[in-house]
């Protein structure tokens, strides 16, 4: 029998870019949110040798540079077993859209493979191979709000925050990661950038301090008693300037994607941003109608969007074994 696990998207409260590294890749700052949208992965386990993906989307890579794929090579190694693996991909969630959902497939078939083998690996094995196949992986070890540091890799599980309603948009065009870290960096050189990338992930940690204590100390000058924790919360995120830096480089490249911001902004989304590197906008609503009417009118405008919640860490476990 093949274990069904449900990979879910993220999104990210704030990105801030720092400087290149020795290692090709850049120090950043972000907030990961877990979010109720998901592929499906099916993995099962049975004799003989070999991975195979199977995936109708053929944007899909069937092969060993599928994340599954490097995952599924790293957990045989690492319990020192032998089987032949077949990962199914049901794909709703948009290919390079800024959501992590390769990633997050990735980790749906370390934990999927782990349950069809019976052997579960030691948590910091689970880290390990996470972290070695990309930098977005190991938040969805932990899901719900999760800091993330490095390059993106170390994270640290942060209190939960309510459930938000929100609007995932992915308007039709692919944002490679790696040429928007590239453009970052020509800005930065020519000084196109206000500030330079240090002192920008320097903000990060205050902004995220101001943004969850705004609700408890009421910075905004505004009696937070009997509000609606999550609204409390979202008036503070706009006040705080969370950014991604991401925003920068890919409106530029990528006008129509700016002009999707534009648009959740007038549909009265009390908060939007890119999220990753794009091409996915999402937007923060204070209530489940006028989410669920913006997305509707960005559907019938051409660009695919979907209304969701943000999925705390408790429904995200939950709900990512739970049979359909
Ligand atoms: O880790 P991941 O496979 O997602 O990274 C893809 C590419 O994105 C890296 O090879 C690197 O070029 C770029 N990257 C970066 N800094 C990061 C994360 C990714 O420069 N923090």
């Amino acid at each position: 029998m093949p274990v069904t696990v449900r990979s879910f998207a993220k999104i990210n409260i704030g990105l801030r870019i720092g400087p290149p590294r020795g290692d090709g890749f850049h120090e950043l700052r972000t907030l990961y949110q877990t979010i109720a949208l998901s592929d499906v992965v099916r993995v099962d386990a049975g004799r003989g040798m070999g991975i195979d993906i199977i995936c109708k989307n053929p944007k899909v890579p069937a092969d060993e540079s599928n994340t599954c794929w490097r995952v599924a090579e790293r957990v045989l190694r690492a319990l020192k077993t032998r089987s032949k693996v077949r990962i199914t991909i049901e794909k709703s969630l948009p290919v390079q859209g800024g959501l992590g959902a390769a990633s997050s497939n990735a980790v749906a078939t370390l934990l999927g493979l782990e349950r069809a083998l019976k052997k579960p690996l030691p948590p910091m094995e689970r880290l390990r191979i996470a972290a070695e196949v990309g930098s977005d992986l190991p938040l969805f070890l932990i899901g719900g709000a999760v800091l993330g540091l490095g390059r993106g890799e170390q994270v640290v599980a942060m209190d939960d925050l309510p459930s938000f309603h929100c609007v995932v948009a992915t308007p039709e065009v692919g944002v490679s990661t790696p040429a928007a870290f590239a453009e970052w960096d020509k800005q930065v050189q020519t000084g196109l950038t206000h500030s330079s990338p240090s002192d920008k992930i320097d903000t990060f940690s205050h902004s995220l301090y101001e943004w969850l204590n705004g609700s408890t100390y009421t910075p905004t000058g505004v009696p937070h008693k009997g509000w609606d924790r999550a609204e409390a919360l979202l008036l503070d995120l706009v006040r705080t300037g969370m950014e991604n830096d991401f925003e920068t480089v890919v409106f530029p490249m990528y006008p129509s994607v700016r002009q999707v911001k534009r648009m959740l902004e007038r549909e009265g989304a009390k908060y939007v941003s890119l999220s990753g590197s794009g091409s996915s906008v999402y937007a923060l609503f204070a209530d489940k109608e006028t989410a669920a009417k913006a997305a509707d009118s960005l559907t019938e405008k051409g660009i695919p969007a979907q209304a969701t919640v943000t999925l705390p860490r408790a429904r995200y476990w939950k709900e990512m074994f739970k049979a359909e």
